[in-house]
């Protein structure tokens, strides 16, 4: 047999921190921290991962999270993640996390920020993989608790790169977030939203005109709308989509008839992310090998995807264009 080629060198542009957390670390950090989950045992909690929806997903995403309490624990799990994204070809990620998720429990923010950035600092000395980190607010939660989990992140400013914008996306438009996008961009950060998963075109025509984001997470339900497709491809705007992700949401039937290729052909500059991996059945290099399979995309359209992903990273334009 000839040896497996090393996995194509990519960057992972969505992936929630939170969604990395694997049913072993899970048990392990309820023993740690004294937390009684819901579940006897690993296999129990696994035979939940059977989603009918996002809001199905979101509720065992955020009752999981109940296990991370101490810096230490964040730290473990970031390590963890870097560590299997690493070994699947990722250079470089771009994390997203949820602080709202963490402060609404009684964990502070900088508990949560200090655990993440002691382990990017690590991995960044140990595997050489870069990172940054993209703030999501809950877009069910109110405007005003956007703006003060924003406010309570002035102190560690100067570790995050952009803000975002998740959690259950029908009946909860990007222009709820208008302001404290305003803000986040006056203070000198990118901005991101997740846009089009379940929700219409129209939420990603807000998230580009309201909030003036510099990249879509998802979007695949842009396709339903030419002249929103035609604006996506002129500026070039990149739409960060989950292959295994969708299929598990019930986004797409099959990851056969995922809209990868067409939007590809549509001349959008698409990536592929695994969006939350442990619940999703694969990181970032499955999803590459998921979707080559079901959609036989050849090595020069895996290659224009990983491509995609230095492109539409926020690295600074020589450390982008090493990698181009
Ligand atoms: N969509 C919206 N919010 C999320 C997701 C997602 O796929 N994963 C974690 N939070
Ligand atoms: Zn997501």
């Amino acid at each position: 047999m000839p040896p497996t080629p090393p996995p194509i060198p990519k960057a992972e542009l969505h992936l929630h921190i939170e969604g990395t957390l694997e049913p072993e670390l899970a048990f392990a950090l309820a023993e740690r921290n004294g937390v009684e989950l819901p579940y006897a045992t690993q296999d129990e909690l696994r035979a939940a991962y059977s989603f009918t929806d996002l809001q199905d997903f979101l509720d065992l995403y955020y009752a999981l999270m109940a296990v991370l309490r101490t810096e230490d624990d964040f730290a473990d799990l970031t390590h963890a993640y870097l560590a299997r994204a690493r070994a699947q070809g990722v250079r470089h990620a771009e994390i997203f996390f949820d602080p709202q998720a963490h402060t609404a429990r009684g964990v502070a923010i900088g508990t949560v920020i200090g655990g993440l950035s002691r382990a990017l600092d690590a991995a960044e000395r140990t595997y050489g993989i870069t990172t940054r980190l993209i703030m999501c607010f809950l877009r069910d939660e109110s405007a005003e608790s956007a703006l003060e989990t924003f406010e309570s992140a002035r102190p560690y400013l100067d570790r995050l790169t952009a803000v975002g914008l998740d959690s259950a996306e029908v009946g909860n438009p990007p222009s709820k977030f208008r302001e404290v996008y305003a803000r986040a961009r006056e203070a000198g950060l990118k901005c991101v939203a997740h846009a089009g998963e379940e929700g219409p075109p129209a939420y990603v025509w807000e998230a580009l005109d309201i909030l003036g984001v510099d990249r879509v997470d998802h979007g695949v339900r842009s396709l339903e709308d030419e002249a929103l497709v035609a604006r996506l491809v002129a500026d070039q705007v990149p739409l960060t989509v989950c292959p295994l992700s969708n299929v598990r949401l019930r986004v797409v039937d099959r990851l056969e008839d995922h809209p990868l290729r067409a939007m590809l052909d549509a001349g959008l500059l698409v990536t592929v992310n695994s969006d939350d991996p442990a619940y999703f059945g694969g990181y970032a290099g499955d999803n590459f090998d998921a979707v080559r399979d079901a959609l036989r995309l050849d090595d020069a359209t895996l290659r224009t995807l990983a491509r995609n992903s230095f492109r539409a990273s926020f690295l600074d334009e020589g450390t982008r264009a090493a990698y181009l």
